[in-house]
């Protein structure tokens, strides 16, 4: 069996097509959505991320403002300029790009944007709503995952979905939203005695861990559903996941490729969630 390949970029096309005639027609009503990036320091793989943005914006119609800042700026010049753009009436969106240099607290800089503004979803109210299935801004990938698997023409309702890995920007959430859509929930993390054992049961696998290449075939069930969300270079310097593509193609019935796979969603759902916050806050 060889699996069937969901393609992000290609889901991804399809939903940003519909939020650029979206956004034309809140153009004519006078409404122009503005998403505001704030990047600090020089980390490669942030400035591409934060381009990819960019280009988002730009092919979309949405307004962007992109702040690149050296590693040296303050923690209090930081929040000083958050709080611009919470009050500036141009932006609806505001993302500070993670990771921060290490003299800066990032639960300081998450609080300070207005949750109205924030379209990344991190805020304590937004994760707070989202735990208990309200009305809120969902983070990005773990938004992107679920819609991937959705529009696949698989069912989550019922599933055993595994997840691996616990970070707040993707292991927590996914879990969180696959279980809101009534899968069962299981969370693999690095003190995970026996993985192999675990990620055998799921019939959706959701795998952000940061190692390359980790899952193999051997770790997969037949006929699972599996979402790599893993983006590394191996050692020929090729940009891979973290699962073996190749080998684990061979079981599966669905797999995310990279790239072109999770990735272009979850620049596509904030997208979707700045044009959200622009109807909200025109109200
Ligand atoms: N760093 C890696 N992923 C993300 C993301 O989704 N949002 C922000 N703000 N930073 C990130």
């Amino acid at each position: 069996m060889s699996a069937h390949i969901i393609v992000g970029a290609e889901v991804a096309a399809e939903i940003r097509a519909a939020l650029k005639e979206e956004v034309a027609q809140l153009k004519e009503q006078g409404i122009h959505p503005g998403l505001a990036v704030i990047l600090i320091g020089d980390d490669p793989a942030s400035h591409s991320y934060v381009k990819g943005k960019e280009k988002a914006c730009h092919e979309i119609g949405i307004y962007s403002e992109v702040i690149r800042r050296d590693a040296s700026i303050t923690q209090e010049e930081l929040l000083a300029m958050v709080e611009e753009y919470n009050q500036n009436p141009n932006i609806h969106g505001i993302l500070v790009q993670l990771p921060l240099p290490k003299h800066i607290s990032e639960k300081a800089v998450i609080d300070a944007i207005s949750p109205e503004k924030d379209v990344d979803g991190f805020t304590p109210i937004n994760v707070g709503n989202m735990l208990i299935g309200s009305d809120c801004y969902l983070p990005c990938t773990p938004h992107g995952i679920i819609e991937l698997i959705k529009r696949s023409g698989q069912s989550i309702e019922g599933k055993h979905a595994v997840v691996i890995g616990r970070s707040n920007i993707v292991g927590k959430p996914v879990a969180m939203l696959l279980l809101q859509e009534n899968a069962t929930v299981t969370i693999a993390h690095s003190r995970t005695k026996d993985l192999a054992s675990i990620t055998r049961q799921a019939d959706i696998l959701v795998v952000a861990v940061g190692r390359a290449e980790m899952i193999r075939a051997e770790h997969v069930k037949s006929g699972a559903v599996v979402i790599d969300v893993g983006v590394n270079r191996n050692a020929e310097g090729k940009l891979v996941g973290d699962v073996h593509f190749d080998s684990v193609k061979e079981v599966a019935s669905y797999l995310t490729p990279v790239p072109r796979g999770v990735g272009p969603m979850t620049i596509t759902m904030l997208m979707k969630n700045t044009v959200e916050a622009a109807k909200k806050l025109s109200r």
